[in-house]
């Protein structure tokens, strides 16, 4: 039997976050609110950028009462990008300087939707959402020496292709493949992002994180047999399945602030089917690191999104 030397990483490794902004989307609940509270305890100013302001001044109110942060609230959603371009404005107008975008919210959508702008709207609010909103407040961190943008993909992205001939599903839609299309876009933006941002020779870094199988509310819609498995009741059956919310978000809070992470790597819990444990980095899969559908998808997400970047290719 291989013993593992390496030691885990756990919230007792957060540097100090004082003096540091960290936006948050999808903060309300699950892994964004579990990340966004890691960085707040450890003193970092949070911004959660949610779709629902209730859920979202309710999510502030319970990080407030658990340390003494600042907390702000933001109207975001990603499904929108009259809502993207707003809340990029006043995130702008609010914040001269940030230091860690956490492009964290999400979804899978059993039922075939399209959104306002036309977008089949599980790539809308995974992947089209966040690469607009990226770009509308990149400047913002590009002078900011430790600045990140960390995306939260999924293992999922392993049975995802792009098909960029059908990339809303016209041709008829299943969630399954919708969600792994959208995660494995999340990657490829992810080192896209990361090539331009180190030809630009910026402070800024691209990072991926993913939490392996988490029980939060992100299974909700999804049929019968997979709500029951996800339960929390199941915990003791489902152990080996899926882990908390606490330790999935510790992933994502590595890849923003572990000092040793660097520009294009991707975190999440080891091994070979990477369901649970503590982050470590991991490997995605030889499509994802396809250079030329990166650049295919970047030019795409532009073309869709009316959005350039201010990092050129
Ligand atoms: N849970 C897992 O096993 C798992 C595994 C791999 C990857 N992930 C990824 O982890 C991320 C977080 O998922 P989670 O497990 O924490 O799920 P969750 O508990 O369902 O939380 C998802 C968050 O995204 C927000 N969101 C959804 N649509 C949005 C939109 N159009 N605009 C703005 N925010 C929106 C939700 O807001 P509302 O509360 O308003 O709906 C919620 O805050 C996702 O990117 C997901 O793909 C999760």
């Amino acid at each position: 039997m291989t013993v593992s030397t390496r030691r885990r990483w756990t919230s007792a490794d957060i540097p100090d976050q004082r003096g540091r902004t960290a936006v948050i989307t999808g903060a309300n609940t699950g892994l964004g609110f579990q990340t966004a509270k890691l960085l707040a305890q450890h003193g970092a100013t949070v911004i959660l950028a949610c779709r629902n302001t209730g859920r979202a001044a309710e999510a502030a109110a319970r990080i407030s009462a658990s340390s003494d942060p600042t907390v702000r609230t933001l109207q975001l959603d990603l499904a929108s990008l009259a809502s993207i371009r707003r809340a990029a404005e006043q995130l702008r107008a609010d914040h001269p300087r940030l230091d860690l975008l956490i492009n964290n919210a999400g979804g899978i959508r059993p039922q075939y939707a399209v959104t306002e702008d036309g977008f089949e709207s599980t790539i809308a609010t995974n992947h089209l959402g966040p690469f607009a909103f990226t770009g509308l407040v990149l400047d913002r961190l590009l002078t900011v020496p430790g600045s990140r943008v960390v995306t939260v993909g999924s293992i999922g992205h392993r049975r995802g292709t792009i098909d960029f001939d059908d990339l809303h599903f016209a041709r008829g839609y299943r969630y399954q493949h919708a969600y792994a299309q959208s995660k494995l876009a999340n990657l490829m933006f992810t080192y896209e992002l990361h090539r331009r941002l180190a030809s630009a020779g910026v402070p800024t870094i691209a990072v991926a994180a993913h939490p392996g199988n988490v029980r939060t509310g992100f299974g909700r819609e999804m049929p019968l047999p997979v709500r029951v498995m996800t339960h929390p009741r199941l915990r003791t059956l489902t152990w080996w399945l899926l882990q908390s919310p606490q330790k999935g978000a510790l992933a994502t809070t590595r890849a923003a602030v572990d000092p040793d992470v660097r520009g294009g790597d991707y975190y999440g819990p080891p091994g070979r089917a990477q369901f649970t444990g503590y982050p470590d980095r991991v490997r995605s899969t030889a499509g994802s690191h396809d250079a030329a559908a990166q650049r295919r998808l970047w030019q795409e997400s532009e073309r869709l999104t009316g959005i350039t970047y201010p990092v050129a290719d």
